[in-house]
């Protein structure tokens, strides 16, 4: 009752954070325009953000409208919208007006110049419009100024706003005691753009080159095509002569037999389906990168189909959206796969499934937010946000892994392997040190790596700097390739450990899949030293914390890939080959 109760209260706090702002942007003359103030921050960093009036700067003098209501997306993205007080109305004309002061007193004065300094940043919204301004500037002689002008164009068509640009004017020095009035000027033009096509010009094509896209698609394109010929023909080959290899041994007497040279990966026929070491966290992680890679897809057809990066922190609200509703099959998989390897403890198998990913992923917020409340950053975490995903969690995600995990175990929890398991695990022989589990995993990811890091580049600029990222249709094609090329991969490192006698496969294809994100991580930090100018304990913890977390889920998503890959061929291979 009660928790039914409070699935109800979850549903309600999640459609008020979801359901967000019912503006129709649709405006009469000189009907009130709201100019929200957001954030300040070093321009260096994109995602250091904090709040406007964390800064000595100072409202204007409409009486404050009552605090904006953010979804749950804006929240978790450290979106804190104020209202400005500057008035603004549509269509309506305002030549240059002072709208406040500020006295500068010492401690305002270190703030300012604090902010000029390192490049500070502002930003503002006005219809749902991005609207970036600079703070100041450092003069010749290092004096610091102030601009103390900001100049509004507005373009509108119709009754819609569809174009802002804002020039900062009138730079006013720095000094201790000094009294800084702050001015604006609003002029409305008619404007040709369609209301549809607002975002546009904050889409940035020269950056996105297509033709760069184009090119590393073909590329890694060819470099599947080689691939999947690859291992066809090594397969084809390979096991063929295996297959004829062993169909000989068959004729020879038993004696012979004896004496013969069997080798390969048939000796371990008896080994290969063995319950994977670890069977719980080894399920678990199988289920929750099933349930990564369909949050994945999902997030990006829809972000294409629905323009998903125009809106504030819609994105990160439909993923979590998606990753709730689609629980079931996190549940499913890793539940069938445990009960199939004979696993009999399913509630707490079910349990590590359903709070892994939130788990590593609420940690490493829980670590950022501290820093971040430590630094009064505007990324701090609100309270009423960490309820609503711990209520998220709780109520959507744990009933519905449950009801995966039922249907999984019930349905596909049979374990219908083509080969029995000897009841003594087969020693493992001695091999060549290339042929070692570790080496294997260390040398599996480079190739799934190189098809994606030209796109790591793109991603990781619109994530740490000033673009907005929109080619999600290359971003689909370069998912699907890299699963393409991880399933190839991983089929040969499973080949080659086999062959050596080693049936620990479980664990070795899903971490030489994994260990893709290994080089990822890498690659981060050669773009923080090389392509960044962040500095500073928060940037640099904000920074490698978010960059673990991409690159574990990335991690998570190629192992998994790889190990459905490497299953479908282990049992292929031994279901064609006659035990005696
Ligand atoms: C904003 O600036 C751009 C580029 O300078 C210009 O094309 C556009 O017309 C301006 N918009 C308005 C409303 O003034």
């Amino acid at each position: 009752m009660i928790s039914s109760n409070l699935f109800v209260l979850c549903l309600l706090l999640l459609s008020v954070f979801v359901g967000g702002d019912e503006h129709n942007h649709i405006y009469e003359e000189n009907e009130e325009v709201v100019l929200w103030v957001n954030t300040v921050g070093p321009y260096h960093n994109r995602q250091e953000t904090y709040l406007y009036f964390s800064l000595p700067f100072c409202s204007g003098p409409k009486e404050t409208i009552s605090h904006y209501h953010e979804t749950l997306g804006e929240a978790l993205q450290g979106v804190e919208l104020e209202p400005s007080g500057i008035p603004i109305d549509f269509k309506g004309s305002i030549s240059t007006t002072p709208y406040c002061e500020v006295g500068l007193s010492e401690e305002k004065l270190k703030a300012f110049t604090y902010a000029v300094k390192n490049h500070y940043w502002y930003q503002m919204y006005l219809d749902d419009l991005p609207i970036w301004g600079v703070v100041g500037e450092i003069g010749e002689n290092n004096e610091h100024y102030i601009y103390t002008h900001k100049k509004f164009e507005i373009g509108f068509n119709g009754k819609q706003i569809v174009d802002v640009n804002l020039t900062s004017e009138n730079k006013v020095k720095l000094e201790n005691g000094a009294v800084i009035s702050f001015t604006y000027e609003v002029s409305w033009k008619n404007s040709a753009v369609k209301f549809e096509d607002r975002f546009d010009k904050y889409l940035d094509p020269n950056f996105f080159q297509h033709r760069i896209h184009w090119f590393s698609i073909f590329n890694s394109f060819m470099m599947v095509i080689f691939l999947v010929g690859l291992v066809s023909m090594i397969l084809m080959r390979t096991l063929r002569k295996d297959y004829a290899r062993y169909n000989k041994d068959e004729e020879m007497d038993d004696m012979e037999r004896d004496l013969g040279d069997e080798y390969g990966w048939k000796q371990v026929h008896g080994d290969v389906f063995r319950p994977s070491a670890h069977a719980t966290f080894f399920s678990a992680l199988i289920g929750s990168g099933y349930h990564i890679t369909v949050v994945t897809i999902s997030v990006i057809l829809l972000t294409i189909v629905g323009e998903l990066y125009t809106e504030r922190g819609s994105l990160i609200s439909t993923g979590i959206f998606v990753y709730a509703a689609t629980s079931p099959v996190n549940g499913y998989f890793g539940g069938s796969l445990y009960a199939r390897m004979g696993g009999k403890r399913w509630i707490r198998q079910m349990l590590v499934s359903a709070f892994l990913v939130p788990a590593v992923v609420c940690g490493t917020e829980f670590f950022i937010n501290f820093i971040a409340i430590y630094y009064h950053a505007s990324r701090a975490i609100p309270f009423g946000s960490m309820v609503a995903i711990t209520c998220i969690c709780l109520f959507i995600v744990l009933p519905l892994t449950l009801v995966g995990t039922v249907l999984g175990r019930n349905l596909s929890g049979q374990p219908d392997y083509p080969c029995r398991v000897n009841a003594v695990p087969r020693p493992i022989p001695e091999k060549k040190w290339f042929m070692e589990p570790a080496v294997i995993v260390a040398l599996g990811g480079i190739l799934p790596f190189g098809s994606i890091f030209i796109e790591m580049y793109f991603i990781f600029t619109s994530f740490w700097a000033y673009k907005i990222y929109y080619v999600y249709g290359f971003m689909l094609l370069v998912v699907l390739i890299l699963i393409v090329v991880t399933v190839c991969v991983t089929i040969v490192c499973t080949y080659f450990l086999l062959n050596a006698e080693d049936y620990r496969w479980q664990w070795t294809s899903f971490l030489a899949a994994a260990s893709t994100s290994g080089y990822v991580y890498m690659y981060a930090i050669y773009y923080f030293f090389f392509k960044t100018k962040m500095y500073g304990l928060f940037q640099t913890a904000f920074y490698f914390g978010y960059m673990a977390l991409f690159s574990l889920g990335l991690g998570v998503l190629c192992g998994t890939v790889g190990y459905i890959g490497s299953s479908f061929f282990v049992r292929k291979i031994y279901s064609t080959v006659k035990i005696d």
